[in-house]
């Protein structure tokens, strides 16, 4: 499967810790592997701050994964381009924010992904990924 991170999340652990929390996005990846192979799931986990570079993942994910597990970031609430990608891919795609977007500036509180997401898990920290990871075991 893929774990697609967008803008900015590079920086988690480093930005703003009071909402992100403080581990890393290395941290994140490597306890996504650890428990993608206990479930059956291979993980690649990438990061781009540029949206075509995320839509040709989500591209790449029609053919070559069975399910992407994605935090747009702020493109979440912009991105026509990366919901319409999304809205090819056949298998599952769970859509994970760090932080509850809902409790934040109303500008966050509409996404573009959500409609062709099959789950979204929204204000769980970091543990919201290990809860896709899991959601995609029980669906592919
Ligand atoms: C985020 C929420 C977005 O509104 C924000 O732009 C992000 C991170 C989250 O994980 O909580 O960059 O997707």
């Amino acid at each position: 499967m893929l774990l697609l991170h967008g803008p900015n999340l590079d920086l988690l652990g480093r930005r703003e810790p009071d909402v992100y929390g403080s581990e890393t996005l290395a941290d994140v990846n490597e306890r996504a592997t650890a428990l993608g192979a206990e479930l059956g799931l291979e993980v690649d986990a990438r990061q781009s701050n540029h949206e075509g570079v995320l839509v040709d993942a989500i591209h790449e994910a029609m053919s070559d994964f069975a399910a992407v597990v994605v935090n747009p970031a702020a493109y979440t609430h912009t991105s026509v381009a990366i919901r319409d990608a999304l809205a090819a891919i056949p298998g599952p795609v769970v859509e994970v924010h760090i932080s509850n977007v809902h409790t934040r500036e109303e500008f966050r509180h509409h996404s573009y992904v959500s409609p062709v997401a099959t789950a979204v898990i929204v204000g769980a920290g970091t543990l919201g990924y290990d809860l896709a990871l899991r959601l995609v075991a029980t669906r592919i």
